[in-house]
């Protein structure tokens, strides 16, 4: 029996922080400056990080599977960005003028990206999905685009349609005519985008995570990857790889190379820009050169994209880059995330199934994903199988009861993973993975006997 509940003990032992959110929530809108960092009963303030762990305030040390929302492939404040930042610092932050370090930087991309003919950087994945779809736009003359239900490619007016369950229901503030162009599909359904395509002659692109919604919560495979490039291909439609995520993280070419397939944009960020802010659009140079004054001068059709942004390709996101980049395309990254995800992943599977809940972890890649009550009566975690599950079961938010108690549960074990799970970095250690094992094991135990797990 434990003899204080897992929030009487969060209250406790994160009591500075409880202090600190006080404050917090007079100047922000939920206390928080991201909707995913929404926590109950209150968020954790952390002052300092380094490899796999961060301290909070009051000095508790975590060891973190957030990893930057997937930023930090090598881990927090790897040696070699924090020289190649700490050596720009000094020399500058914005020459508003063309620099050296920007030609390196986009000469990485291209060497690492196949279909990368040319690459603007802009400032974030946000960014970046709204100047590749406004160049389908531009380059087709057609006004529509397909998304997937659960796809995640940043906020603005288009694409955070569809995002969160229900994935009908229209998101508030968006106009009707925006809505209207914005074509939600189900995911890895072939057949009903053919559909789309061969009966509306006004979609531009389709866009898709090549990993599946959200970096793989709802999977998809190489298969139906080949499938969407040959239809988008046969219906003149434009093809975008959203690889804000899985972009140097799944391989050194992203989920393109890994997958042999070729988009005809991409989306980068993320790690693209080694932990600092930056994301860019790469592709085929005759949709790329639709920002382009000269080529636009010099051919018939006489309309240009415009695009400024103050921090486009700033000398310290381009400094951090070059620097994550470089370790990149070494490929030794990729192995080290995805073997620790793959050992963190079936330890957590078996924890599950010793205490015989119906929760799933699954994933691929350095992703571990959570799903707390998969609904499927007699289905084991180590047989549960995300392809033939309904996606449309997901639960936007995690601030259910459990993933509450979880989440803090975990906090109080000294891990902090989101209720809907994590990846793994270069820094975690197999001690790291093996910890966070026992950490869950532990807080399912407290949530048993808190009365809030059979
Ligand atoms: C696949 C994908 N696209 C776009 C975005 C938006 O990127 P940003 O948060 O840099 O605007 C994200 C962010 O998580 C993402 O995962």
């Amino acid at each position: 029996m434990s003899t204080n509940t897992i929030l009487e003990k969060y209250h406790t032992t994160f009591s500075k922080n409880e202090e600190f959110a006080q404050p917090a929530n007079n100047i922000f809108p939920d206390g928080v400056t991201h909707d995913n960092r929404h926590t109950e009963p209150f968020p954790i303030y952390i002052n300092r990080a380094q490899g796999s762990k961060k301290w909070t305030i009051d000095g508790i040390e975590l060891i973190d599977y957030w990893s930057g929302h997937g930023a930090l492939l090598l881990g927090h404040s790897p040696p070699e960005i924090v020289d190649a930042v700490t050596q720009q610092m000094p020399l500058g932050t914005h020459y508003g003028a063309c620099h050296a370090l920007e030609v390196e930087w986009g000469s990485r991309v291209k060497e690492l990206i196949p279909s990368a003919e040319r690459i603007r950087f802009v400032n974030s994945g946000t960014e970046a999905t709204l100047m590749a779809i406004r160049l389908s736009r531009m380059s087709t003359g057609k006004s529509k685009f397909l998304k997937f239900a659960g796809h995640f490619h940043g906020w603005h007016d288009s694409v955070i349609l569809g995002v969160n369950p229900p994935f009908e229901t229209p998101v508030p503030g968006i106009p009707e005519g925006t809505i209207d162009t914005t074509i939600i599909c189900p995911p890895n359904d072939i057949g009903t985008v053919e559909e789309h395509l061969k009966s509306d002659p006004d979609i531009a692109c389709v866009i898709l995570e090549p990993t599946g919604g959200a970096f793989g919560t709802i999977p998809t495979n190489g298969e139906f990857l080949q499938q969407l490039r040959q239809i988008t291909h046969d219906y003149g439609v434009l093809l975008i790889f959203d690889e804000v995520i899985s972009g140097f993280r799944v391989s050194p070419g992203g989920a393109q190379v890994y997958y042999d397939i070729t988009p005809d944009l991409t989306t980068l960020a993320k790690i693209l820009a080694g932990g600092l802010p930056g994301g860019a659009v790469a592709g085929r140079e005759d949709l790329l050169d639709f920002i382009s004054i000269k080529a636009t001068k010099s051919t018939s059709r006489g309309k240009k994209m415009p695009h400024p942004g103050t921090f486009n390709a700033n000398p310290l996101s381009a400094a951090a880059g070059i620097a994550m980049l470089k370790q990149v395309k070494t490929g030794i990254p990729h192995e080290k995330v995805n073997r620790s995800a793959k050992m963190l992943r079936e330890g957590l599977v078996d924890v599950i199934d010793q205490h015989k809940l119906d929760w799933a972890v699954y994933g691929e890649f350095s992703a571990v994903k959570f799903l707390i009550g998969h609904g499927v009566e007699g289905v084991r975690a180590a047989d549960f199988d995300p392809y033939n599950w309904d996606y449309r079961q997901l639960k936007g938010g995690s601030n259910s009861e459990l993933t509450m108690n979880l989440r803090c549960g975990m906090m109080l074990n000294g891990i902090d993973i989101a209720g809907n799970g994590g990846m793994t970095t270069v820094a975690h250690s197999d001690a790291d993975v093996q910890q966070t094992i026992a950490a869950f094991d532990q807080t399912i135990g407290w949530m048993k006997a808190d009365g809030l797990l059979d």
